[in-house]
């Protein structure tokens, strides 16, 4: 009887094992049956797949806890991936993000409706009246956390202040309404996200731990209840795009409970990113004296020149640059497709494979082009001003392989599913780095401190955290610049 067990263990591999066909890409399943390379994926994915890469070139299929996802990693076929919507879907994998992140589930074309309707709130007209309301929040919370009569340093870690100040004010700004401007809602509001967002890459792979759970499911239900009146009266003020995302809701049928899970998923995606890109673009500017030099000069002319509030379109090349720069280093999103209809995909290279259908396709814009020393020479290192040429215009052209890249990076995802909210994002943070450059003193704790680390854990969940934080120190200026 020895040999049943053997038998049985050969079966099960053989039975959970896919076959690659000579058309696919080249696939490595890991030895562990079912989870593949969930373990080695999730603990620091760059690493992985930049292994993954060595081995098999620019596109593979690995397994991972129970799903084969292709790995495509070269950066001209790109659009053969974001181009197809047909048969690369992007709401079915949404819908299962949703799903383990929100417990929410929307019909599978809300998503798109929401997005056409928030377009239309996030430009223009409104956009403006958004970038003053946000600015009004800003200096608002700015002067509560530090009186302007102050005269002593106030010491804090710039990824607590970054985050705390910018995610108050947006949260004011996109879901308290004009009639519910008291602090200590937000501040709550703050503190729940914060527990809910530390276990949120953890709940997206399902490797929550039991105790995990709990914390992750209290702090959801007391988000749930917090939001629940958000977007329920259709004040005129800058809300007004969470009332029409509400009734958009209704009209599909969503009960009560599912828009409250659906509109903390909107405070997610419109206040989990701003923070953590200001806290590093302001980390690269203190730990780089000769680019914080060049950001102060840019304000400085513009202060002089009387167009100092930045809500309108006003040119700011430099910290364009600062910015562009900071996202190529820590914005690190996946771009997940899903495989509805099998797929011949032609690499720009000439080289075509086969896709099947249900399994994902993925692509990681931080690996290449973003970290891709091809690229960017010295891709590592923070340099302020990459993307500016010579005559300080905004430069785009950047190659790989002699050919001029269309994407030379890609923090805000792609094609129809990128980022409604990135204009307002943009405002956002260059009024938050505005204010603190102008307004008050600023600097390390230590002068010779260095960028903290990256935490490894929030690889492809949009903008990278950091793992602790910067200590700075910052008062009130005597003088205005
Ligand atoms: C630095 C800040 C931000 C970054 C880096 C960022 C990045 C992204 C990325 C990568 C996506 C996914 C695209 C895809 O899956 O293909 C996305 C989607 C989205 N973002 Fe942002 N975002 C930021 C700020 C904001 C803000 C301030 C808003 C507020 C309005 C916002 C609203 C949204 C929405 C609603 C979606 C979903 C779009 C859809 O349904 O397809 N984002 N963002
Ligand atoms: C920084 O964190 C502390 C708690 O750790 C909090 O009390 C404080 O309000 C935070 N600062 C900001 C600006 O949110
Ligand atoms: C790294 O990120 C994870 C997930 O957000 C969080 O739980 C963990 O506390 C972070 N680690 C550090 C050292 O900040
Ligand atoms: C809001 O800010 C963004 C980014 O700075 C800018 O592009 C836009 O023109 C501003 N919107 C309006 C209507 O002033």
């Amino acid at each position: 009887m020895i040999w049943v067990v053997p038998l049985l263990v050969l079966l099960y591999f053989t039975l959970t094992r896919r076959w690659r066909s000579k058309n696919e890409p080249p696939l490595d399943q890991g030895l562990i049956p079912w989870l593949g390379h969930a373990l080695e994926f999730a603990k620091d994915v760059p690493k992985f797949i930049t292994r993954m890469k060595l081995k098999h070139g620019d596109i593979f299929t690995v397994r991972v806890a129970g799903h084969y996802v292709t790995l495509l990693l070269d950066p001209h076929s790109y659009d053969a991936v974001i181009g197809d919507p047909t048969s690369l879907d992007f709401s079915r994998y949404a819908q299962v993000l949703m799903r383990r992140i929100f417990s929410l589930e929307l019909p599978l074309e809300q998503p798109a409706k929401a997005k056409t309707m928030m377009k239309t709130h996030f430009l223009g007209k409104s956009l403006s009246a958004l970038n003053s309301t946000m600015s009004r929040h800003l200096e608002a919370l700015l002067k509560t956390e530090m009186p302007q009569n102050q005269r002593s340093w106030k010491e804090e870690g710039l990824f607590n202040l970054s985050y705390g100040l910018i995610f108050k004010a947006g949260y004011l700004t996109l879901f308290a309404g004009e009639r519910n401007n008291n602090g200590p809602g937000a501040s709550e509001v703050y503190q729940e996200y914060k527990a809910f967002d530390s276990l949120l890459c953890k709940l997206a792979r399902g490797m929550l731990k039991a105790e995990e759970k709990k914390t992750a499911q209290s702090a959801q239900r007391r988000l749930w209840e917090l939001l629940a009146p958000a977007g329920l009266t259709g004040d005129s003020g800058s809300s007004s795009w969470l009332h029409a995302y509400r009734r958009l809701l209704q009209e599909d049928g969503v009960d009560e409970e599912s828009q409250r899970k659906a509109v903390l998923m909107q405070l997610w995606a419109s206040q989990g990113n701003v923070g953590p890109a200001a806290f590093w673009l302001l980390g690269y500017l203190l730990t780089n004296p000769d680019a914080l030099l060049a950001v102060r000069e840019e304000f400085g002319k513009l202060e002089k020149s009387g167009s100092p509030l930045l809500d309108r379109a006003v040119n700011t090349p430099v910290f364009d640059s600062v910015l562009e720069e900071i996202l190529r280093l820590t914005a690190a999103p996946f771009i997940t497709r899903e495989v509805v209809q099998e797929k011949i995909l032609c690499m720009a290279d000439g080289q075509e494979y086969l896709l099947r259908k249900g399994d994902r396709v993925c692509l990681f814009p931080f690996i290449s082009p973003q970290m891709d020393p091809e690229v960017y020479r010295e891709p590592q290192r923070f340099k302020h001003d990459r993307f500016l040429n010579e005559d300080g215009s905004a430069k785009r052209d950047f190659y790989k392989g002699g050919k001029q890249l269309k994407y030379p990076t890609m923090p805000w995802g792609a094609g129809a599913n990128g980022c409604v909210g990135k204009p307002f994002a943009i405002s956002t943070i260059r009024k938050f780095v505005y204010l603190l450059l102008t307004n008050y003193d600023l600097e390390l704790c230590d002068p010779n401190a260095q960028m903290p680390e990256i935490n490894a854990s929030r690889y492809g969940f949009g903008m990278l955290q950091p793992e602790g934080d910067l200590p700075i120190r910052y008062r009130p200026r005597d003088t205005q610049l």
